[in-house]
């Protein structure tokens, strides 16, 4: 994804900025560039491919600047050519860099060509910086001109921009893309994030969206989207490697239970806009890849081949289009028949799971197009596919995965979108669905208010040695991802079953010494599942639902019910997922086991 380093001061920034790019490399990009401004004008450097390279043109040609931005660049819009590289310029006047997509650039790039401006790039980019240009030659004031910019831009983006004739001024403006201002001592600075910065300040100011923030040595003005004067609370940086650390919480797995609320909106963040996909957010080639698909085979291993699994209801129910998942260790060893223009999507929150390597490599040959989720930027399996979406969840500590699982379903939700507006799906549709991902931050917290019921239902489960895990549907993955955090970290032995299956076989384990989990939301399938779970009942079974549905399934004997608040069908895998995570852990935590470190088992498997 796209990085933006900026910054103004009395002492030459260039390092600064490299130093910056360095630190933004984790995010993934294919060009890198800069712009610097000094009494000669704005001195522009990019190139293809690493910063190592930009910074090898610097060593041989430096460029000295008091006020610069940098970028590195994750191709959407045009190749990854130096020409598309970042900083744009719009003439010798000014030079923008940019994060995130410009919707409407076509539009607004006609009617700039229609008034005589030349492009030079295929970036959606480039029409900020002729477009600021048109702005500023009106106003002759560039934070007016950039107010009038934004007006005009739909899109999610994050900008940072300095003008030949302004030497005293960098400005950046956010609007769903992630900016962050570094507050020095006598200079300040933009970038993508605080690692970027963390070299020249500990001091940071958020930008809401819609703000704008005119940034001098001497100080930063912010404005809102109303154009009012606002104050931004600037925060001291943590310098304890935050992600890293467990903070108040008792363990890792714990930690990142809690963060998924906040996960959400890292993975939604730049990839919707209002009530749509902003599809872009694949990759360059996406579209091209997304109008060709005719079938999908999803790959992965662990929880993410859950994550998967939930994905084939997504993608068969709105896409109309045939889904097949399998585990990567036995698809790698299976003379696999692949249906023409599939779309290979691997599945990996490390992206270096040998299996899932292995397998991509085995096909990659003959599939349409491949596409990565994945959280590890820079990693191999991004590396090797075609396309690639990140997760976005951060790091990962807790060996049981959590976080990442959540946040790959988001991610898939947003490539069903892609795949289903081309196979009918609705605008109306397509805008229910992005506004329920958008509900997803608050009715986790709501979720996560039920932490203390399911610690105390979890005390049942501590003596016991098996346990059985029914779903229905969309829920049967979650029931086998429940059942997998149960035995990964208390080291009871769980089995999850699609609940119409009990009869065929699990019935004759059932009996009071076998906890029986159920997860119930209100849908369609509830009454067969009731019917299921009756059966359970009826041979002593003791059932724990998870419902959604207070009316019909009410606590009494041998049945523990924790009710769910209200949730959309396609959201209901991603948020029944939360209680199960939470039941496992406490289960663990009260038998004692090394929570985020079990036995036997990797964060990452990188061996057959
Ligand atoms: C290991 C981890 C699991 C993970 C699986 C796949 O088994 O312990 O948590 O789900 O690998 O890992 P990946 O990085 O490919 O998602």
């Amino acid at each position: 994804m796209c990085g933006i380093v900026g910054a103004i001061a009395v002492r030459p920034v260039a390092e600064i900025l490299l130093e910056g790019l360095r630190r933004l490399e984790y995010r993934g990009y294919d060009s890198a560039g800069m712009a610097l401004l000094n009494t000669q004008g704005i001195t522009r450097v990019r190139r293809a491919g690493k910063v190592q390279a930009l910074a090898d043109a610097l060593a041989q040609e430096p460029v000295i600047g008091n006020l610069g931005i940098a970028h590195t660049r994750w191709a959407t819009h045009g190749k990854p050519t130096e020409a598309n590289a970042h900083p744009h310029m719009s003439g010798a006047e000014l030079a923008v860099v940019h994060n995130g997509i410009i919707e409407n650039y076509e539009v607004i790039k006609a009617a700039l060509q229609a008034q005589g401006y030349v492009f030079s790039s295929d970036t959606d980019t480039e029409v900020v910086a002729h477009l600021l240009d048109l702005n500023y030659r009106q106003s002759g004031e560039l934070y007016t001109a950039l107010r009038a910019t934004l007006a005009e831009l739909e899109g999610a983006f994050a900008l940072g921009i300095m003008h030949r004739q302004q030497p005293d001024k960098l400005l950046a403006a956010r609007k769903g893309s992630p900016l962050v201002i570094g507050v020095g001592m006598g200079e300040n600075f933009i970038a993508s994030d605080q690692l970027a910065l963390l070299p020249v300040t500990d001091r940071f100011m958020f930008l809401e969206d819609g703000d704008i923030a005119e940034l001098s040595c001497s100080g930063i003005k912010v404005h809102d989207d109303q154009d009012h004067a606002v104050e931004r609370a600037v925060h001291l940086y943590e310098h304890t490697g935050a992600a890293a650390e467990k903070g108040p919480f008792k363990h890792f797995m714990l930690k990142e239970i809690y963060e998924q609320p906040q996960v959400m909106r890292q993975v939604l963040e730049g990839r919707v806009y209002k009530d749509h996909l902003l599809e872009q957010a694949f990759g360059v080639a996406a579209a091209e890849v997304f109008d060709q698909v005719k079938s999908v085979q999803l790959l992965a291993c662990g929880t993410s081949y859950h994550a998967g699994m939930v994905a084939r209801y997504w993608i068969e129910e709105l896409a109309g289009i045939p889904c097949h998942v399998e585990v990567a260790s036995e698809f790698r060893y299976r003379s696999v028949v692949i249906p023409q223009d599939t779309l290979l999507i691997c599945l990996s929150q490390s992206g270096e799971t040998a299996d899932t390597l292995a397998a991509l490599r085995e096909v990659k040959g003959r599939v349409l197009s491949s596409l990565a989720i994945c959280n590890v930027p820079g990693s191999s399996l991004v590396r090797e596919t075609d396309l690639s979406l990140m997760t976005n969840a951060g790091p990962e500590i807790g060996v049981a995965s959590t976080k990442a699982f959540t946040s790959q379903l988001v991610a898939l939700m947003l490539t069903t979108l892609a795949l289903a507006r081309r196979h009918g799906l609705s605008s109306e549709q397509e805008a229910e669905i992005v506004q329920n991902l958008l509900a997803l931050p608050e009715q986790m917290q709501d979720l996560l208010k039920l932490d203390s019921q399911i610690e105390e239902m979890s005390q049942a489960f501590a003596e016991k040695h098996h346990t059985l895990f029914l779903g229905r549907g969309s829920l049967y993955p979650v029931a086998m991802e429940g059942a997998l955090k149960l035995k990964e970290i208390s080291y009871i032995h769980a089995e999850a079953y699609p609940a119409g299956e009990l009869k065929h076989g699990p019935l004759a384990l059932v009996d009071k010494e076998m906890p029986v989990v159920a997860v119930a939301p209100k849908n369609s399938m509830l009454d067969k599942l009731k019917a299921n779970l009756q059966e359970v009942r009826a041979r002593g079974g003791e059932l724990f639902v998870f419902s959604g549905d207070r009316q019909s399934i009410q606590q009494e004997e041998g049945i523990s019910v924790i009710s769910l608040p209200p949730v959309s069908r396609l959201m209901e895998p991603i948020l029944y997922t939360l209680p199960l995570q939470l039941l496992s852990y406490h289960v663990a935590v009260i038998k004692g086991t090394d929570v985020d470190q079990p036995r036997n088992l990797a964060k990452s498997v990188t061996v057959e």
